[in-house]
């Protein structure tokens, strides 16, 4: 048995960023090489300096790449991972954004793909007690964060599924329906409809399709490109709990996870467009706020940085109205004006969250009105153009989606704009 590396290297490309050490807690340094190089960045908050950091933004930017909840543990028990080093060097190859790890002496290797079919994912996801990371082989080192079952794919031009091998970057999110939780129907139908109507109402949004085989949710990664030479390149991308310095454990508000206040504030400390992406946040809210998506926290926020346009807001994910589902949260995921339950909101609440926000209360309501109005056509569109994949009972889901859309947007656009 080969010995358990007690260091990960951390790769940008071809390039050396820096290791994690296996201390508790979590250590990690940049290579001199990279922070003498033309390539220099930080990861995330992780300041640029030499020597070992083991500071809470270390433990935020490697905790934030994992899985969370039940899956982190289904991970944990098939792989004997239970520590958070444990877990980066069994998962954490191809993982959000540019950053790929790698045992010691080892180098990310060129990619490869192996093909598969809808079929036979959909075989492996039949299999009641299975997580989606399954349809790899034993072993995979792919990690997606979040709460929910999914894995990566790569999809090329011909349509077919394919499998990252080893640290190959994948270009696609499988998120299937959630299956744990007894009173959570179709959320891949909801999801897709949801993901949709965001970008018919203008939002830019990581472009979806509803396989109907798998019944899954397929998202489009706006972190990853094609380069002319038909390879992908990994774009360098925090979520705002990484940025934040907030491990996901806490990345509700509530938890003592980044406010609306903290997120304006980092997109106005790295956005090289502040006034359009602080804008995109405020009608994301109110999008959430009218589509009954109660899990808007700040690690469904991310930055990225495109080549040749700097550093913004990335599409927005993760969009689902959660609210169709008893047992999930009633409370929004963050305070608006200091309230958290969609019914008690009205224009004070508003007003206070322009304040919090350097805002004027005007600008807000406009946005609250422009969002509301664009809501029927959109989410009646998402709906009719997915309804030919759907079975009779998504279709269901879908058509009480759509009415509590439009029944919840005139109610809470009423109150929020009075
Ligand atoms: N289209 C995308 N392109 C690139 N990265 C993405 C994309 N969608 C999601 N991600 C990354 O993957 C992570 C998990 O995705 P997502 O938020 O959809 O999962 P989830 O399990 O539903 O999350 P939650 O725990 O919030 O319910 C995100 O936090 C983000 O870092
Ligand atoms: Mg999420």
């Amino acid at each position: 048995m080969q010995p358990r590396p007690d260091r990960l290297d951390v790769y940008y490309g071809s390039e050396l960023a820096g290791a994690v050490h296996d201390s508790a807690p979590l250590a990690f340094e940049y290579a001199s090489t990279w922070l003498d190089g033309a390539q220099r960045m930080s990861l995330a908050a992780i300041p640029l300096q030499p020597g070992r950091q083991a500071t809470p933004e270390v433990q935020a930017f490697f905790e934030n790449l994992l899985p969370e909840g039940e899956l982190r543990d289904y991970l944990a028990a098939q792989r004997k991972a239970s520590t958070l080093f444990s877990l980066l060097l069994e998962v954490a190859g191809d993982t959000a954004g540019a950053f790929v790890l790698v045992a010691p002496g080892q180098t990310p290797e060129p990619p490869r793909y192996e093909a598969t079919s809808w079929e036979a994912i959909a075989a492996v996801l039949a299999k009641r007690s299975a997580s989606t990371i399954d349809i790899h082989e034993q072993g995979a080192r792919i990690s997606l964060a979040g709460a929910q079952d999914k894995t990566s794919l790569a999809i090329f031009d011909d349509g077919i599924p394919r499998l990252p091998k080893g640290t190959s970057p994948s270009t696609h999110i499988l998120k299937p329906s959630i299956r744990r939780l007894a009173k959570v129907w179709h959320s891949a139908a909801n999801e897709s409809i949801v993901m949709r109507a965001a970008a018919l109402a203008d939002l830019p949004t990581a472009e979806v399709f509803y396989e109907p085989r798998t019944e899954a949710c397929v998202v489009r990664r706006f972190d990853r490109q094609l380069r002319p030479d038909g390879t992908l390149a990994r774009l360098v991308q925090y979520d705002l709990c990484q940025l934040a310095g907030t491990v996901s454990d806490r990345k509700y508000e509530k938890e003592g996870g980044p406010g609306l206040a903290t997120c304006a504030e980092l997109i106005r400390r790295y956005s090289a467009q502040p006034a359009v992406d602080l804008r995109h946040l405020v009608r994301w809210v109110f999008f959430n706020l009218y589509v009954g998506n109660n899990d808007s926290h700040a690690k469904n926020l991310s930055i990225y940085s495109v080549p040749g346009q700097g550093v913004t807001l990335t599409p927005f994910y993760d969009l689902m109205c959660t609210r169709l589902y008893p047992g999930l949260s009633p409370e929004f995921a963050f305070a608006i004006g200091g309230e958290v339950r969609p019914g008690e909101m009205g224009a004070d609440h508003l007003a206070l969250m322009a304040r919090q926000l350097g805002m004027q209360p005007r600008f807000l309501s406009q946005q609250a009105r422009d969002m509301a109005d664009r809501m029927p056509t959109a989410v009646d569109q998402a709906a009719r153009e997915i309804a030919p994949e759907l079975t009779p009972s998504a279709r269901t889901l879908a058509e009480r989606l759509e009415r509590f859309v439009l029944s919840t947007t005139k109610k809470l656009a009423a109150r929020l704009t009075a």
